[in-house]
């Protein structure tokens, strides 16, 4: 092998990367050993004889030589310098290779959903909030001052449950505005609520088990509890939540019960008081955990809200999860878990273990905010502002749809389901108004069973992001698209 030729052709393949002779030798011997270009058992030239033919340093050929025998590449002894065997060399020795597969594992595979990947002109994705009404300039002084309280210690690894001053805050705010009965031991701060359901899948269930999901439901709660290996059962909803029938307790008993009491996802239905005792009783009865998801209680414009069902009694088994993604911002990724008063010290020493907390900062920040008012008065805005949000796009929907949806779920939340009544396929909908800059998402995609699939279409609208001033244009833009669609 000629290995001036090999040398000047490396540098001509630079492009203008700048590097010293030293490693262009190294890289190009490299590069040629991997390629089996130098076989396993070549004798290189002296590091002398090399510089010289090289017009290089003696000294970038030893030290090239040195790095390369470091890494196993060569073997320098008293013989000379010998290439070593390193098993990927193709051009001596063929080896026959088989095509990587693209598959992923069971437990993960049909999990791909499409996620938006260029800006979208407005976004009726739900559960995104007003990020543009966002009081930035109040956090990053909460960012600040949190900042300012830190030690060098707080830069470790922090409580795996996370910092006490948020745990307290939450303790006295669930307790207020939302019945939730704990005290800070049951608090475990997570990075928001699919990592709750996930903690929880991996801590309190055994691949196999059983867990009950709304059908139609949350696709992340069913992402999470696949991953987990868990086997789903699909229990449908009515307009009053989640709808177990006695053969389901008979028999699917689950282990886990996944539920959004507050607001069905998405069809946007309340779980009704006799349903909540009822599944608590059997769920104490079966030995079963209920993963109470309430995402978006916060957001309620008529009526007021239920209490959590996590507190309809003592000592209920209920762990009940929340999120700040909806009420502050998604990015923040910060949720929490509140556990019965039995699994509080398990969590504790599981998540020690199996998960690793930080971010100490944001955390205090969140407490901060929280103590100061300033969360509080952030809600009672947003709050106004989603009202308004809703009755405009609502308003738009009836004058640009009129029969063709029938709409739903619209006493709280940042969403409202809309059933079409066309002889036309919801994903078709959705994907012709995201090829025109609208992101709908199209209710069949919530569902699991395929009965269920077959039975519900509709397009599930967020409007927290949506100003007054542009739901109607996006309306009318969205109705002309269905009505070109027509057959
Ligand atoms: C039903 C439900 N739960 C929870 C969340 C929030 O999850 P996270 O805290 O992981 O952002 C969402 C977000 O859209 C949701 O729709």
């Amino acid at each position: 092998m000629d290995l001036a030729l090999l040398f000047s052709s490396f540098a001509n393949r630079l492009n203008g990367r700048k590097i010293t002779q030293q490693r262009m030798l190294y890289e190009a011997l490299r590069d040629a050993i991997l390629e089996g270009l130098l076989p396993a058992a070549t004798r290189l030239p002296a590091t002398r004889v090399l510089a010289n033919e090289l017009r290089i340093a003696r000294n970038s050929a030893m030290f090239a030589y040195e790095q390369l025998a470091e890494e196993g590449f060569l073997h320098v002894s008293r013989r000379g310098s010998i290439v070593a065997s390193v098993g990927a060399q193709t051009k001596s020795k063929p080896v026959e290779r088989r095509p990587q597969s693209a598959q992923l594992s069971r437990r993960i595979d049909g999990l791909r959903r499409e996620q938006p990947t260029h800006p979208i002109a407005v976004s009726f994705r739900p559960g995104l909030p007003a990020l543009d009404e966002f009081p930035m300039t109040q956090w990053r002084a909460a960012i600040a001052r949190a900042w300012r309280k830190l030690e060098a210690t707080d830069l470790g690894y922090a409580n795996s449950a996370g910092v006490p001053e948020l745990r307290q805050a939450l303790v006295d705010y669930l307790k207020v505005s939302r019945g939730v009965r704990c005290d800070i031991d049951q608090v475990f701060i997570t990075d928001g609520t699919q990592t709750s359901l996930d903690l929880c899948a991996r801590i309190l269930a055994d691949a196999g088990d059983r867990v009950w999901v709304e059908d139609p439901g949350y696709a992340g709660a069913r992402a999470a509890f696949k991953g987990a290996n868990l086997s789903l059962v699909s229990i449908p909803v009515d307009a009053d939540g989640i709808a177990p029938a006695r053969s389901h307790w008979t028999q699917s008993p689950p282990r886990l019960i996944y539920v959004t009491p507050s607001h069905q996802y998405p069809l946007g239905s309340v779980l009704s008081i006799a349903r909540r005792m009822q599944i608590i009783e059997e769920a104490r009865a079966h030995g079963a955990w209920v993963i109470e998801d309430d995402y978006d209680s916060e957001f309620r414009h008529t009526g007021s809200p239920f209490a959590a069902m996590q507190g309809l009694a003592g000592d209920t088994p209920v762990i009940y999860l929340g999120t700040f993604s909806k009420t502050m911002f998604p990015a923040l990724r910060i949720g929490f878990m509140v556990v019965p008063p039995g699994l509080s010290r398990e969590f504790a020493r599981t998540l020690g273990e199996i998960s690793r907390q930080g971010r100490a900062a944001d955390q205090l920040a969140l407490a901060d905010f929280m103590r100061s008012g300033a969360y509080t008065r952030h809600l009672r805005r947003m709050r106004g502002l989603y009202s308004r949000r809703r009755v405009a796009l609502q308003v738009a929907l009836e004058q640009h749809f009129g029969e063709l949806l029938t709409v739903s779920g619209g006493a709280g939340g940042m969403h409202l389901t809309a059933r079409l009544n066309a002889p036309l396929r919801d994903v078709d909908v959705c994907s012709a108004a995201r090829s025109e800059g609208l992101w709908a998402v199209p209710v069949s995609e919530f569902c699991l069973a395929d009965t269920n699939i077959a039975a519900y279409n509709g397009l599930v609208l967020g409007y927290a992001s949506v100003p007054v001033n542009e739901a109607d244009a996006a309306v009318e833009k969205l109705a002309r698209i269905v009505r070109s669609m027509l057959p």
